[in-house]
């Protein structure tokens, strides 16, 4: 179903909220042939700009490749991951192109992973037949490039997890797409910001210095405000004072805001008819409304905070316990809340820095400042109520 306000895939680039600047610093970084890492947490929004920024791309000489390294284990899968990118081109040449690789090298391209759908009594492709395959597939830009002189962009999605199917193959992805020149302009996408940065400013990691950073922020309160008044508008809906509200709890968290949007917008939809989907004051308005909506969209994400509370040690937990409760995560009253010590707490917030999944500060290259703040405002109010949420 299309969704008037989508919350649970990258969304079509004209559902973006702003990152008008980010398309725009894309679009130079591609006329210039220059590389890009974009880095921002999980859910910011950030395949949903790679997509806006193809679509616009495809509107002149491009193709884009969008390869999502989520999760693989192997370079076998690495290798499906890239071929299926681009058979989704639906392009007869670049069919032949993947055709005629796998049949030489004697392996089926698939999307999962170099031969692993072959039956048994056909041997896994050897380490050699995969390397071989890795090399020719990330060479598929030039090859291309010399028959129809069109440059492709190639998006590395979930970058960091490429280097969970092998800790060099950053180095052999350098190997190749250092020499592409006019073929091919990269960008690398990842959900772990400061691993990003590592991968890119350690002088010994083989892509150092290889391309511009582009770190996405939250989206701005205001632009949001607007541009949610209006497809309220446009749907025949009002949701009177409550949108504002809303807007400020998402704190620019680009899914969060569209979740609690699509959950204001089915309310007011139920509404229409006499109904209602809140558990509390059916009658809620501008406030109070805001309120419910938000306690409605807590409850519907209590399991996935509670899966994540779970998997923290106990100096995560009682720093993000002291962050959600507003004292500061690693001071006095937090030891002595926690029983433990300071060092305790320092490296436990160092480590979910690092993460950049729970919470973040303002970082740049040249080092982190400000405040810590939640990334996640429902998980934040959920750590504030320590899991004791009605469920939704
Ligand atoms: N610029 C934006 N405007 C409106 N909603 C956005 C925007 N960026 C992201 N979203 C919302 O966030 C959700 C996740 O976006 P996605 O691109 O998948 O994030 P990521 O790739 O960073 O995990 C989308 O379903 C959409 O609801
Ligand atoms: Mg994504």
């Amino acid at each position: 179903m299309e969704r008037a306000f989508p919350f649970e895939t990258p969304i079509a680039s004209d559902a973006l909220i702003d990152r008008r600047e980010e398309l725009e610093r894309l679009h130079l970084a591609a006329a210039d042939g220059a590389h890009v890492r974009l880095a921002g947490p999980r859910r910011y929004g950030k395949t949903s700009l790679l997509l806006a920024h193809a679509h616009h791309l495809g509107q002149s000489n491009w193709r884009t490749v969008h390869v999502d390294f989520y999760g693989v284990t192997s370079l076998a899968e690495v290798c499906g991951r890239i071929a299926s990118a681009y058979s989704r081109l639906r392009d007869n040449r670049v069919r032949a192109h993947l055709d005629a690789l796998g049949a030489r090298l004697g392996v089926s391209l698939t999307t999962s992973g170099v031969g692993l759908t072959l039956g048994p009594r056909h041997p896994q492709p050897s380490t050699d037949s995969t390397l071989t395959a890795a090399a020719e597939l990330l060479d598929l830009p030039v090859k291309l490039f010399e028959k129809d002189r069109q440059p492709t962009l190639v998006v590395f999605d979930e970058f960091q997890d490429l280097l969970s199917a092998g800790s060099t193959l950053d180095g052999l992805l350098r190997s190749h797409v250092q020499y592409h020149g006019d073929a091919a302009t990269y960008i690398y996408a990842g959900s772990q910001p400061s691993l990003m940065r590592r991968l890119f400013t350690d002088r010994e990691r083989p892509l150092y210095g290889q391309a511009e950073p582009l770190d996405l922020a939250p989206l701005p309160i205001d632009d949001v405000l607007i541009e949610l008044a209006e497809r309220f508008l446009a749907l025949d809906e009002d949701p009177g004072e409550a949108l504002a509200p809303l807007v400020a709890a998402a704190a620019g968290h680009p899914q969060r805001t569209m979740l609690l949007a699509h959950l204001l917008h089915r309310e007011l939809g139920v509404r229409r008819s006499g109904g209602t989907t809140l558990p509390g004051d059916a009658h809620a308005e501008g406030l109070a409304l805001a309120e419910a909506i938000f306690g409605l969209a807590l409850g519907q994400t209590t399991e996935a905070h509670q899966g994540i509370w779970d998997g923290l040690s106990a100096g995560k937990k009682a720093v993000l316990a002291a962050l959600a409760d507003g004292l500061r995560p690693t001071g006095s009253r937090a030891t002595e809340r926690s029983g433990l010590t300071r060092a305790a707490l320092q490296s436990a917030l160092r480590e979910l820095g690092r993460e950049g999944q729970h919470v973040s500060r303002i970082v740049t290259d040249a080092g982190a400042s400000g405040d810590w703040h939640y990334i996640d405002p429902l998980f934040a109010k959920w750590v504030t109520l320590r899991g004791h949420v009605p469920r939704g």
